[in-house]
């Protein structure tokens, strides 16, 4: 397919690299610095902070949740809007800089900023934003997309928008070694699940997309098989630059995606409050294994270049078991097992969220009506 690419975000990577952004900032730029539960106070990175902010004027907005809300974010925009802020320095994980996005957009919006989740606005300015990572797992530190939601009615909805893709990032690995082991997993899996989001759909004949995407598959086994010795800095490094690879638009460029994974994901997520990652690993075991015969070919590629099986008849199904089988070996779960009712109440409640968001003809054929989703979540839900 035809294509256009840029990735406009600068990256400063590595360890001790916070400093940058006394430069990355223009100076006479009011700063209005983001971030969510504290976890930034304990690891040295709010330090560092305050210290390279020292010649900016800057005022900060702590609370942004997990699953970022638009109740609290809108507290953000408020802000910003009051104190006439010029530039948003996000830190910390997805949602700490998919928050940022919202606010950013939401800032330069007059009307309500959840329009921009319904498509009832088109975001087509943002106030310019940089974020400082300190979770690998979602690359919405260099890419365009934010998920936010609406907790009065339990919806979760991604937008898009180059206005909100951040100038700059800081990766620096040093940042992470304060990450509970659960959330360490979860970067690992959510970029997995990332990277087959975009890899594993049909055969295009695109090499370059093809070849990167495995190369980041092998990593992320790789790492995880070396999960016990993680406590270094070539460790953390791999898994950082991983992370922001498989999501930053490269691998995606000229190549049908499928995102149904997401999208259900999105739906346990805000109802069940499972976290983003796990709510993938329980849902794309059953995802592939429905679609098994539309992305059979690639399923086969994955298992041969990826896991280094030999070909049999059932190579595809053999690749879903060892997609499986690392899940389990990092403890990420493949069953909802986290809803309080019983199942058939459990699925019924996710289709109805699905229909009224929308998500009727998810993956790359547009074939995962509500009744497809439901055959999976059959499978999907203990
Ligand atoms: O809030 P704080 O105190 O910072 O604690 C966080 C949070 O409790 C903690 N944490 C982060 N860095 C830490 C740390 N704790 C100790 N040390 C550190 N260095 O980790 C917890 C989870 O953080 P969160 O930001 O929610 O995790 P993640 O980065 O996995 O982001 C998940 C969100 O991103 C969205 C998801 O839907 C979810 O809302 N996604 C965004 C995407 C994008 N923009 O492109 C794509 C993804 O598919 C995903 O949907
Ligand atoms: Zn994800």
């Amino acid at each position: 397919m035809k294509f256009s690419y840029v990735n406009p975000t600068l990256i400063h990577f590595g360890q001790g690299q916070i400093e940058a952004i006394a430069t990355s900032i223009p100076q006479d730029q009011k700063v209005l610095v983001i971030y969510g539960g504290g976890s930034i106070k304990h690891n040295g990175v709010y330090d560092q902070v305050v210290a390279a902010l020292s010649n900016h004027t800057w005022l900060e907005f702590s609370g942004v949740e997990p699953n970022p809300t638009v109740e609290t974010l809108d507290k953000a925009v408020t802000i910003a809007k009051e104190e006439n802020v010029d530039y948003i320095l996000a830190v910390g994980g997805g949602s700490v800089i998919d928050g940022s996005k919202y606010v950013a957009a939401a800032t330069k919006y007059d009307g309500n900023g959840w329009d921009i989740l319904i498509g009832k606005h088109t975001v087509t300015e943002a106030v310019p934003l940089g974020a400082i990572l300190t979770l690998p797992a979602t690359g919405s530190e260099s890419n365009s997309g934010a998920v936010i939601t609406q907790k009065s009615t339990q919806t979760k909805l991604p937008f898009m928008a180059s206005a909100v893709q951040p100038k700059f990032a800081v990766l620096d690995p040093d940042s992470m070694k304060t990450l509970p082991e659960r959330q360490l997993i979860n970067g690992i899996v959510d970029a997995w699940v990332h990277t087959c989001e975009q890899y594993l759909t049909m055969p295009t004949g695109a090499m370059i997309q093809d070849g990167y995407a495995e190369t980041l598959l092998r990593n992320l086994l790789t790492l995880g098989a070396q999960y016990d010795d993680r406590d270094n800095n070539e460790w953390r490094s791999n898994l950082m630059w991983t992370a922001n690879q498989a999501l930053n638009g490269l691998i995606g460029t000229g190549v049908p995606h499928d995102w149904a994974t997401h999208m259900i994901g999105h739906e346990l997520t805000a109802l069940y409050n499972v976290d983003h990652a796990r709510s993938l690993s329980i849902v794309q075991p059953s995802l592939l294994r429905n679609q098994i015969e539309a992305k059979r070919a690639k399923l086969e590629q994955m298992g041969k270049n990826v896991f280094g099986l030999v070909y049999t008849d059932d190579l595809a199904e053999r690749t879903i078991i060892e997609i499986e089988n690392f899940y389990h070996s990092l403890n990420s779960p493949t069953e909802l097992t986290e809803h309080g009712n019983d199942k058939a109440s459990t699925i019924d409640a996710i289709i109805k969220q699905l229909e009224a968001h929308g998500m009727v003809a998810l993956g790359e054929h547009q074939a995962i009506t509500p009744d497809v989703s439901r055959k999976i979540l059959e499978d999907a839900v203990k």
